[in-house]
């Protein structure tokens, strides 16, 4: 099982990225192959000039095309996901979440805006054709206790995120299983 995380922070450390580790460190006691990404992995140039052919994004690419799942976190600005991490999702082929497991994480300074990751960026993941998108776990910055050091996360948050990750899991799991040949029944018209 791979899984590719990525931060979609513009700054490093960050609240939503202490997320993502504490999912990683999650992720590996299961056994699961993590390849962690974040912004600053791109030259901002890059991103901002959509370079298709960066060396950077073809690793990602290749390494999300190899991935059964992906976790993304971003901070939410401005009532919506960060600016920086679309114009990495903006540079994707079309296609390049088909067949994977979705989860999205988010913090932001206000519980108003906890829809975020519905309204906005759930509808970005579904155009790449992402298989599923699972509900995403959104925690308000006094739940994020530390992540300038070893990041430190409320006990509420820690089981929200656990609670979510296992669902997550097993959505993998469920992925793997060959589904049979699908047949229409006898007397339905195709049309
Ligand atoms: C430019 C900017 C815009 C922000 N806009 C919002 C917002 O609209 N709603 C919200 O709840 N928080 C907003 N915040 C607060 C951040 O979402 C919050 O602090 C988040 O945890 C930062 O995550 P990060 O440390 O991973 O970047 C904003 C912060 C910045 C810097």
């Amino acid at each position: 099982m791979r899984v590719v995380t990525l931060a979609g922070s513009p700054r490093f450390p960050s609240r939503s990225s202490a997320l993502l580790e504490y999912a990683r460190e999650r992720l590996n006691v299961q056994d699961i192959e993590v390849y962690h990404w974040h912004l600053q992995n791109f030259a901002p140039e890059d991103l901002i000039y959509a370079r298709f052919d960066s060396p950077a994004l073809q690793t990602f690419i290749g390494q999300l095309n190899e991935a059964d799942g992906l976790i993304v976190a971003t901070p939410i600005y401005k009532a919506a996901y960060s600016g920086a991490l679309k114009t990495l999702l903006d540079l994707l082929p079309e296609r390049a979440l088909e067949g994977k497991v979705v989860l999205p994480l988010a913090t932001g300074g206000t519980v108003a805006h906890m829809l975020a990751v519905d309204y906005a960026l759930k509808p970005v993941l579904s155009a790449l054709k992402a298989q599923e998108i699972l509900h995403g776990v959104f925690a308000d910055d006094s739940q994020v206790l530390d992540y300038q050091h070893k990041p430190s996360l409320t006990p509420n948050l820690q089981t929200r995120l656990d609670k979510a990750l296992e669902t997550f899991w097993q959505a993998l799991h469920r992925r793997d299983i060959q589904a049979p040949d699908f047949h229409l029944p006898q007397g339905v018209a195709h049309v």
